[in-house]
Parts: structure tokens; C-alpha cells; sequence
């Protein structure tokens, strides 16, 4: 959840306009979905319990972190492939058709033997969300699904939503970063939240952080909030966190700070740039998102320092909080 940032530095003041985010091809890999918007629920128990409540608005829009990151990156100009995987069924065409209205390439894996899956995103009055999943075809999501051949010609290669797919945890992930290293591509791994973290079983959970930490590598950034970050490396604190993702082979960190903006780590540097103010926002989910496609899509800018960047994606924050860029399309009906 968000708080309202603190003004933030005179740096701010330049709209995203100036910014230009077009380079080599973006792959992106990772879940796609229907994500149902429920914004203004009343935070209250009789919500659990037989009843009707109104809400302030119930929006449909494309969703799953990879599709997200994928729109929002098409958005800001960038060439972008996405690879991933539909049930044989309306809605995954309507996600194909959408992906394709906001100029995003994609390569679809269709699985008559899975459905195409949906979240309803509970926005609570109290600023709280809750997320109810039921994503059969990202759960199954392969390697074999995927058409390797889209890496070919891209820059850089985004591994979201990598907690969904046990067959991608277990082997997938390594096989997909390798080609994509073969290929020359930069490669980043959004590490975000396990489900599992939440009361799943201790050993399941140590299984998996090993099977991801094991991927680091072969990999070049790194995102996350702080306590994903602390959470995936058992870390009291995010230093150590950083240390440790390092430690492990990963090239660089990506943080997202919240209210208090965004950071970058590479081992021997660190630095931090306070948030763009954003007045009135009218989204606070999927900034963390946005911030991670701006660092990607700037990667190889050599004209730009480190700290330059994560102004200029801060800005990009503010202006997607502010409502005033558009980033994540309505379903297509
Ligand atoms: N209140 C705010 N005002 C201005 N910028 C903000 C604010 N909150 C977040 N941001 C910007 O958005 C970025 C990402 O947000 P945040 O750190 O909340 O991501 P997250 O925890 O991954 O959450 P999510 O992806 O669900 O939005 C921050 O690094 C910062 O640049
Ligand atoms: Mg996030």
C-alpha cells in the first residue's frame, strides 16, 4: 500500500514526455490473465458473510505481472515481445487481441486442457488489497511452450510471476535464462512474493528459494521490494539482502522503496532517489512493475548514470499514479 510521497526534488518537475524508452527488443515471459478491478470495497466483516455491497467501480483489464510489465512497456514506446500461455478459450483470445491492440508481439501457447485464468484485485476502503487467483494456465506454464526463437534479435529478457509454474521453477527458469544469455540478451528476474510465504510449508518454501537463488547467475537484475528481497534471501535487513543476492551470482538490484522512491545496488555501490510527488494518485498497484520496466528499458543507456535513471523512472511512476499515462489496457471484448 502507498502512502502520499513527500514533495520530491526540483529533478522532478519534467513530464515522462522527455524521456525516450525505444532500444533493442524487450521479451517479456511470464503470467497473463484477467485481472477484475474492484476499487472502494468497504473494509468491514460483513464482507465475508451472505449480503451485497457497492462499490465505488468494477474495471476488467488485462493483468499477470508479465503481461502488465509488457503493456506498460509498449505504452512508453518500447518494442516488445511476450511470451506465455492461454487456455483454448474466449478469454484467451480477448488477451491475445489485447496484447496485439497495444502493439505488444506476442506468442501465445494455447492448452486446450487448462482454462484461462482471472484474479479479482480487492482495492479495500482502508487502502488494503487482496488478490483471488485461480490461474490454471500459468500454474502449468512450460518451457515447451515457449517459442525461443522471439529471443532472438532482443536486448533484454524480464522472467515475471516467477513463483506461478512449479516445471519453470524446477529447470525451466535456468534452460530460459541460459538461451536468452546465449543470445546475447541482458536478463532481469522479478522476484516478488511467493504465495507460499504467506503459511505455506517451511520446507516447500526452502525448496523453491533454492531453486530460484540458484538461477542468480545468470542473471543481470534484479527487482524487488524490500520485503521480497529480505523475505526470498532470509535477511533481517536489506543490505544484507543485497549482499546476498550478489553473493549469489546476480549482477545488480533493483529496489522498490514505496513512498521513500527507488534504489540500485551492484556490490560496490548503492544509491537511493526520493519519489516524484504524485498529487492525487489514482493508482497505487503495479508501480513496482512500472518502476522495474523503466530500469530495464534504460539498461543499456550509457549516457545515463544509474541515478539518472531511477529519476527518470520515478517520474514515469508519478505520472502512471497520477493517471495521466495510460499503461494497462481494458480487456478487449
Ligand atoms: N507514494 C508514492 N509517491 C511517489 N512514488 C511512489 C509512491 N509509492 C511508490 N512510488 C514509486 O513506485 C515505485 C514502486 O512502488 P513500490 O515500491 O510500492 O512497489 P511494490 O512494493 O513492488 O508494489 P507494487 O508493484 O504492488 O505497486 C517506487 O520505487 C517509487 O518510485
Ligand atoms: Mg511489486
Amino acid at each position: 500500500m502507498k502512502t502520499a510521497a513527500r514533495p520530491g526534488s526540483r529533478a522532478c518537475a519534467p513530464k515522462t514526455g522527455t524521456v525516450s524508452f525505444a532500444g533493442p527488443p524487450l521479451c517479456v515471459v511470464g503470467n497473463i490473465n484477467r485481472d477484475i478491478k474492484v476499487a472502494g470495497a468497504p473494509a468491514s466483516p460483513h464482507l465475508l458473510r451472505d449480503g451485497e455491497t457497492s462499490v465505488s467501480s468494477i474495471v476488467e483489464t488485462i493483468g499477470g505481472g508479465g503481461a502488465n510489465s509488457a503493456c506498460a512497456a509498449a505504452a512508453l514506446g518500447a518494442d516488445v515481445r511476450f511470451l506465455g500461455k492461454v487456455g483454448a478459450d474466449l478469454l484467451g483470445e480477448r488477451l491475445r487481441l489485447t496484447l496485439e491492440r497495444q502493439g505488444v508481439r506476442a506468442a501465445l501457447a494455447r492448452d486446450p486442457e487448462q482454462q484461462t485464468g482471472s484474479t479479482v484485485a480487492l482495492g479495500l476502503s482502508d487502502g488494503q488489497r487482496h488478490f483471488l487467483s485461480c490461474l490454471p494456465n500459468n500454474d502449468t506454464l512450460r518451457l515447451e511452450n515457449l517459442d525461443l526463437g522471439a529471443l532472438d534479435g532482443c536486448g533484454h529478457l524480464l522472467r515475471a510471476d516467477v513463483w506461478f509454474s512449479e516445471a519453470m521453477l524446477e529447470g525451466g527458469n535456468r534452460r530460459l535464462l541460459a538461451e536468452a544469455r546465449r543470445r546475447g540478451l541482458a536478463t532481469s528476474l522479478d522476484i516478488n512474493f511467493d504465495p507460499r510465504w504467506s503459511g505455506g510449508n517451511s520446507r516447500e518454501i526452502r525448496r523453491r528459494k533454492l531453486a530460484l537463488r540458484g538461477v542468480l547467475e545468470l542473471v543481470d537484475l534484479v527487482h524487488g521490494n524490500r520485503r521480497e528481497l529480505c523475505a526470498f534471501t532470509d535477511s533481517p535487513s536489506l543490505p544484507t539482502a543485497l549482499k546476498r543476492l550478489i553473493e549469489w551470482g546476480a549482477q545488480s538490484v533493483v529496489v522498490h522503496l514505496g513512498a521513500q522512491g527507488a534504489g540500485w545496488y551492484s556490490g560496490s555501490r548503492w544509491m537511493m532517489e526520493p519519489p516524484c510527488r504524485a498529487v492525487r494518485p489514482i493508482h497505487s498497484t503495479g508501480c513496482g512493475d512500472v518502476l522495474s520496466v523503466c530500469m530495464i528499458l534504460l539498461h543499456t543507456r550509457t549516457d545515463l548514470s544509474p541515478r539518472e535513471k531511477l529519476r527518470l523512472s520515478n517520474r514515469v511512476v508519478r505520472d502512471f499514479m497520477e493517471g495521466r499515462l495510460d499503461l494497462i489496457p481494458e480487456l478487449a471484448s
